[in-house]
């Protein structure tokens, strides 16, 4: 069966909420991520997309059912937070689009969607007049307990995209692991893939 893809923005992204916070527990449960989820946290961390204008989440379907979704809102709409290390080393917000994150059920990789989905994050970062992408990633030991034998990261992936990652931009979000009793800070790494310029 054929997957399709599509872009939603504002009232679109609503309806999807409740499908799309369940999927990003099931899969951000694994490493790296090892995010024990809580679905009201993710409903509202959603429904920012939904208000920002310039938010898009790019949708995979196959029968109906959502299997996949790749987020992206202005730069500025993130908190102030994120912006320090950019502004610190000279970046303006305003220029930057944020991916926020990407996601895919298992049974469905390999099949071509992340490329649609960076395809059409791209396209839609450009209409809106973004000079770059960027998006953050966790960083965890090579040695880290519950890393998977033969797990590959992504890194290569994500140059083959475009992107690559900048040392001197780096932020730290919190989130509880899976079988932790608290949340704890992460370090996170920022990519960058120019768009225009
Ligand atoms: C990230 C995710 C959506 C990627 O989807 P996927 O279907 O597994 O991606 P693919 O393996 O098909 O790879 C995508 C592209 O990278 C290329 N690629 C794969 N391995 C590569 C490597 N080692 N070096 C260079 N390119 C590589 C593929 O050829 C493909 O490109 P193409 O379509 O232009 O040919 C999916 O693995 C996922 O949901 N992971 C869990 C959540 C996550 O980590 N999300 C990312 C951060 S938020």
């Amino acid at each position: 069966m054929s997957v399709e893809v599509r872009a939603c923005t504002g009232d679109a992204i609503v309806a999807l909420i409740p499908q799309l916070a369940a999927l990003r527990v099931e899969i951000f449960v694994d490493f790296p991520y090892l995010y024990d989820g809580d679905l009201d946290y993710e409903a509202r961390y959603l429904d920012l997309y939904a208000r920002h204008e310039g938010s898009v989440v790019i949708v995979a379907e196959e029968a109906g059912e959502i299997v996949g979704a790749s987020t992206g809102i202005p730069f500025v709409h993130e908190p102030e937070s994120m912006h320090e290390p950019f502004v610190k080393h000279g970046w303006d917000p305003n220029e930057l689009f944020y991916g926020g994150e990407s996601i895919l059920r298992a049974t469905h990789r390999g099949r071509g969607v992340y490329s649609r989905f960076h395809a059409m994050r791209e396209a839609h970062a450009r209409s809106l007049g973004a000079t770059w992408l960027t998006f953050c990633a966790v960083q965890r030991p090579d040695d880290h307990p519950e890393r998977p034998p033969g797990y590959a990261p992504l890194d290569d992936v994500w140059r083959h995209f475009g992107y690559a990652p900048r040392e001197e931009l780096n932020a730290t979000m919190r989130w509880k692991d899976r079988g932790d009793a608290e949340e704890s800070d992460h370090p996170m790494r920022f990519w960058v893939k120019r768009l225009a310029g």
